[in-house]
């Protein structure tokens, strides 16, 4: 039994042993599990719920998550389900969990049996008549799924640069790029749902113009789609850097599969790669080429890896264990010229590289919204409930601005998570709902055996305060401004990481410092 599964199936056999009732507080979790299958109870003013206790989305044990008093949350991703339904009420996981029948005996509580969830009935009184969705990554397939979840029967149509059908991107740098994963396990959906759902997918497709008054885009190549609602969920673009060499054969960019597959293609045949850029990505990346056996090195100017979003001892702790792993640092360098088998710094000094991958950022994609006369401000302008500045346009994902409860701040962000949860905040709204994106921002970094996870958003701030130890590999790290924390990363102490974003998105600072303290 792998030591995940021992976690799942951790506590007690909920279906003879049950348990006690008193050991389930009102807003507790107790993760126990039933006929081999992990389950957990909540307590809910309701009554006890009994759920999968396996997230659907990498297999998260819920029961090491937190009940927040609404919602089971993953300690991984911080995926949420619903008690009395199972669903994936946020991403990143998107199918449900099973819910199951309790009996309350004697003080205990026992599982006797899967129930079926209750049909999900809302009323789309004001909904389009269409829905076409610009981009087929994150924002766009959450969109796309929630709108079929909640039951929308008109024609919606993803239309995607994109050869590949929508595809599970954070893995690009991670599993999928080392060889561990398999390619069965990154698209998000079978083609069997899109045919099942009626979700049309125009991939390869690049739409060149958005016709707000007309309620039209134009499609590259000759040819427009009419809509009744919008939603441009363009994403990103890698930079590419501007020194002789870039656009050689074997130096690549990352964002798309087929970019990772030219990568793979590339790393079978190299033994020495070079990484530009300590970003997520590129140390991403690089931990991946590791595992491939390449020789890889690292050119970043910055003087540590990642200062900039996780400060100088979290930075340093991360150049470490890269360090560990064999990875070469050429810090506070920049990159002159790439050749056929080397990279040329700044100083005339030169790295041998038969593969040279650049992580040096992206920049959203905002042409068709500045095309379309959108109202822009390094990213489109979107109102709490993300529509834009254009009637029956919507926007979602890293090209959205929008107004951060939070901070207080409008804040544009290139995350997973966020982008998949503003995808299904905008559907419901184009379905007739009013419902504003609330969402603390969230990410997570994969690096060997280290997970960073990341709630909040800190532009900047005057103030790092570790809670616990960073080369233990058990901390919190706050950042703050004026004493007020914006943010705060964690490696391995998932339920306070839960915790603070709960208290972000309730707005309550004191439980925040409270959790940061203990
Ligand atoms: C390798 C990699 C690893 C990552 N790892 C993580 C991670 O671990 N955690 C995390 O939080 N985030 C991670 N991210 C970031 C995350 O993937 C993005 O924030 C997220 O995908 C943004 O979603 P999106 O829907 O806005 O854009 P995307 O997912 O980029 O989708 C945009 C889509 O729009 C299409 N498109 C663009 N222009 C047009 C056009 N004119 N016409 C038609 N289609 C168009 C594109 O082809 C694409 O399909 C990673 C990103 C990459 C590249
Ligand atoms: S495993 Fe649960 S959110 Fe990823």
């Amino acid at each position: 039994m792998s030591e995940t599964e021992a976690r799942l199936n951790a506590g007690p056999d909920l279906g003879t042993e049950g348990a006690a009732i008193a050991d389930l507080p009102e807003g507790g979790l107790l993760a126990g599990h039933f006929q081999g299958d992990p389950v957990v109870l909540v307590r809910k003013s309701e009554g006890i719920f009994a759920l999968g206790g396996k997230c659907t989305h990498y297999g998260g044990p819920l029961g090491e998550g937190l009940f927040d008093g609404e919602v089971v949350r993953c300690p991984w991703h911080h995926a949420c389900f619903r008690p009395e339904t199972g669903q994936a009420e946020c991403a990143p996981a998107i199918d449900p969990v099973p819910i199951y029948t309790v009996e309350q005996r004697d003080g205990r509580v026992f599982v006797r049996g899967a129930k079926k969830a209750p049909p999900h009935r809302a009323a789309h009184s004001s909904a389009p008549d269409s829905v076409v969705i610009v981009g087929g990554g994150a924002a766009g397939f959450a969109a796309a799924e929630t709108l079929r979840r909640e039951g929308y029967a008109g024609g919606v149509t993803i239309v995607s640069a994109d050869e590949a059908a929508p595809y599970d991107r954070p893995n690009l740098s991670k599993d999928y790029l080392a060889g561990t994963a398999q390619s069965e396990w990154i698209p998000l959906r079978s083609p069997e749902w899109y045919r099942d759902t009626g979700v049309q997918l125009s991939l390869g497709k690049r739409v060149t113009a958005v016709l707000p008054g007309e309620r039209r885009i134009r499609l590259e190549g000759g040819g427009s789609l009419g809509y009744g609602a919008l939603l441009l969920a363009t994403g990103a673009s890698p930079v590419r850097l501007d020194c002789p060499g870039a656009n050689l054969p074997h130096v690549h960019t990352l964002r798309s599969m087929r970019d990772c597959d030219s990568i793979i293609a590339g790393a079978s045949r190299a033994k020495k790669a070079v990484v530009v850029g300590a970003s997520f990505i590129g140390l991403e990346v690089a931990a991946s080429l590791i595992t491939r056996g390449l020789a890889v090195h690292v050119v970043a100017p910055d003087a540590v890896p990642m200062e900039r979003v996780l400060g100088p001892d979290l930075g340093a702790f991360v150049r470490t264990l890269h360090e560990q792993h064999g990875v070469v640092f050429h810090l506070r360098h920049t990159l002159a010229g790439i050749g056929e088998g080397s990279v040329t710094l700044e100083d005339g000094s030169t790295i041998e590289a038969d593969l040279v991958v650049l992580g040096v950022g992206v920049r959203p994609n905002l042409e068709l919204a500045e095309g379309a006369g959108l109202r822009l401000d390094h990213g489109v302008l979107v109102d709490e409930f993300l529509g834009t500045s254009a009637e029956g346009v919507w926007a979602a994902g890293d090209i959205a601005r929008w107004p951060d409860r939070f901070s207080g701040e409008r804040i544009r962000v290139e995350h997973w998570v966020v982008a998949e949860r503003q995808g299904q905040t905008a559907a419901r709204n184009i379905l007739g709902g009013r419902e504003p994106f609330t969402a603390a921002p969230f990410f997570w970094s994969q690096h060997y055996d280290v997970a960073i996870n990341y709630v909040g958003h800190a532009s900047s701030w005057d103030e790092v305060a570790v809670t616990g130890s960073i080369p233990d590999r058990d901390c919190l790290v706050a950042y703050r401004k004026g004493g007020k924390t914006l943010a705060v990363a964690s490696i391995y102490r998932d339920v306070p990481s839960l915790k603070a974003q709960v208290a972000m998105e309730r707005g309550d600072r004191r439980a925040l410092e409270a959790i940061l303290d203990a």
